[in-house]
């Protein structure tokens, strides 16, 4: 299902939960939602579902309002964080629900389940209880449910959260796999960034009720549009005033501009490894971590702590050593606006030789 939401906007009493969000979503997509507690991923949800009325705003599927229409109308599975099973149900009864309520014949009740039973991985399980099964199994009988009735968009709201790191990766690889294959529109919550970015064709960040950004995950991490999800994504150092970095004084000479570096954009190691060396700062070595396929590097130049990596297979640095650190490209902001900047000197060494 195509899904467009105009100019959400909803307030609960005087505080203003989610502002003025417009978002479009392909037929088939999987979106995943991403941002800090409280930023309004659950409330943009259960406005999509029905469960809660904008303010002002449009919600069109396929095309077509569906503001005034009940949650029963508009043909949404939602599966939540904390598996609300019918308890008293056995997984079978749990599974067939939505399909009673619809009043689904029994035959056609029975095959439904049965098919879903096979795709989630339950078969055997249909006469147990929730008690009897473990949060894995459990959460994929909620995606059963909320499957069974053929909805056209899946709303989760963070369904592994409580969950174990170990079944939670085996999980999200199924979930992929299982929404691939039915081919459903469907909306992911987490608070987890790898699982977004694994999980994901497109991210949404959301950051006090605004939509920071969407896009793939990978433009997203190479061209954040805003400091907050330059900061939120991935790691990244801050220097306060960017102009003292050596390669960006021209790109932040107006010395209110600050600079988040990406560890990946950092450059440190000896002399001899460099060839444009005019472009690079002296450091020292503050710290080395040794992080299993690599090194971790605190380093200090002129006073700024910046964070990189650096290849077991280069010469090993030291604590305390002098090194040559070249920041290759730095996402700047100010009041203003932002950009991400190339250091200039490595842009064009001929303007370095002296
Ligand atoms: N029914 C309500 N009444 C009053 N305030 C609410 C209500 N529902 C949500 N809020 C507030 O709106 C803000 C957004 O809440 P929401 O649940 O959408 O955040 P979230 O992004 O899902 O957070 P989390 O990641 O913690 O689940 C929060 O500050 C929350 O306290
Ligand atoms: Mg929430």
């Amino acid at each position: 299902m195509h899904v467009e939401v105009k100019h959400l906007d909803k307030h609960f009493g005087s505080f203003h939960a989610v502002k003025d969000v417009s978002f479009n979503i392909e037929k088939g997509q999987l979106i995943g939602l991403l941002g800090p507690s409280g930023g309004g991923k659950t409330s943009i949800l259960r406005m999509l579902a029905g469960l809660e009325n904008p303010d002002s705003g449009e919600i069109l599927f396929h095309g077509k309002q569906v503001n005034r229409l009940t949650p029963q109308e508009r043909g949404i599975g939602f599966v939540f964080q904390n598996y609300a099973l019918f308890k008293h149900m056995t997984v079978f009864d749990n599974i067939a629900f939505g399909l009673k309520v619809k009043k689904a014949g029994k035959e056609a009740i029975r095959n439904r389940v049965m098919e879903l039973v096979e795709l989630t991985g339950l078969k055997g399980f249909e006469q147990r209880y929730p008690h009897q099964l473990s949060g894995g199994q459990r959460q994929r009988v909620a995606f059963a449910r909320a499957l069974a009735p053929e909805p056209q968009l899946l709303l989760l709201d963070e369904p592994f959260a409580a969950i174990d790191a170990k079944i939670r990766q085996e999980l999200r690889a199924w979930l992929r796999e299982l929404i691939e294959r039915v081919g459903i529109t469907s909306i992911f919550v987490t608070h987890d960034q790898d699982e977004a970015i694994e999980v994901a064709d497109e991210i949404m960040i959301i950051s006090q009720g605004k939509l920071e950004q969407k896009g793939t995950p990978w433009d997203i991490y190479k061209e954040p549009s805003t400091p907050f999800v330059a900061k939120f994504i991935g790691e990244s150092t801050l220097v306060e005033n960017a102009a003292e970095l050596k390669g960006f004084d021209e790109a932040a000479k107006d010395g209110d501009t600050k600079a988040l570096i990406r560890p990946e954009y950092i450059e440190v190691g000896t002399e001899h490894e460099f060839q444009v060396l005019s472009a690079t700062d002296s450091g020292v070595v503050k710290h080395l971590h040794f992080r299993g396929s690599q090194w971790l590097v605190e380093v200090e130049v002129g006073g700024h702590r910046l964070i990189t990596y650096r290849s077991l297979e280069k010469e090993t640095l030291h604590t305390g050593q002098e090194v040559r650190v070249l920041v290759h490209r730095a996402y700047l902001y100010n009041q203003h606006t932002s950009w991400v900047a190339e250091n200039r000197f490595k842009l064009d060494p001929l303007t370095v030789i002296i």
